[in-house]
């Protein structure tokens, strides 16, 4: 099946069902999506697709053939999501970072939608991505500078 991927066209020969996660990491070694609970609760391997947030540990890749995916890898490409990007590391977030490039992308596709959120609307946004070092005040402080932008 052909994954539209980070702007390029990659073809993938795999099965149906195989999580969308292991085919970034293993097929096309885009290492940048993180397996956390791979059971779709800690947001470790946020990625968009079509611009919305998805958990790629439990989405099957046949569901995503011929989607627009954008991994972390992939936000160096756009100057908006560079910004974001940016600003995480201008306000120091990360401890660990295992949990950056989820953040990072479930930011950016709050922001598309939202661009001047509150911070009430970036810890709701934000729910489903979990950090394990507890940085989540830096994490909005992060959003909101990038909102700024
Ligand atoms: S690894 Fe996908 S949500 Fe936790
Ligand atoms: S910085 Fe360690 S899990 Fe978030």
């Amino acid at each position: 099946m052909v994954l539209h991927v980070n702007g390029e066209k990659h073809e993938v020969a795999v099965e149906p069902d195989v999580a969308l996660l292991t085919v970034l990491r293993d097929h096309l070694d885009l290492t940048g999506s993180k397996y956390g609970c791979g059971e779709g609760a800690c947001g470790a391997c946020t990625v968009l697709i079509n611009g919305n947030t998805a958990h790629s540990c439990n989405t099957p890749v046949s569901s995503v053939a011929g989607k627009e995916i954008i991994t972390i890898e992939g936000v160096e490409k756009s100057e908006k999501l560079a910004a974001l990007q940016k600003a995480f590391m201008a306000t120091d977030v990360f401890q660990c970072s295992y949990c950056a490039s989820g953040m990072i992308m479930a930011a950016a596709a709050l922001l598309k939608k939202n661009p001047a959120p509150s911070e009430e609307a970036i810890a709701q946004a934000m729910n489903g991505n979990i950090c394990r070092c507890g940085t989540y005040p830096y994490i909005i402080k992060a959003i909101k500078l990038a909102s700024g932008l």
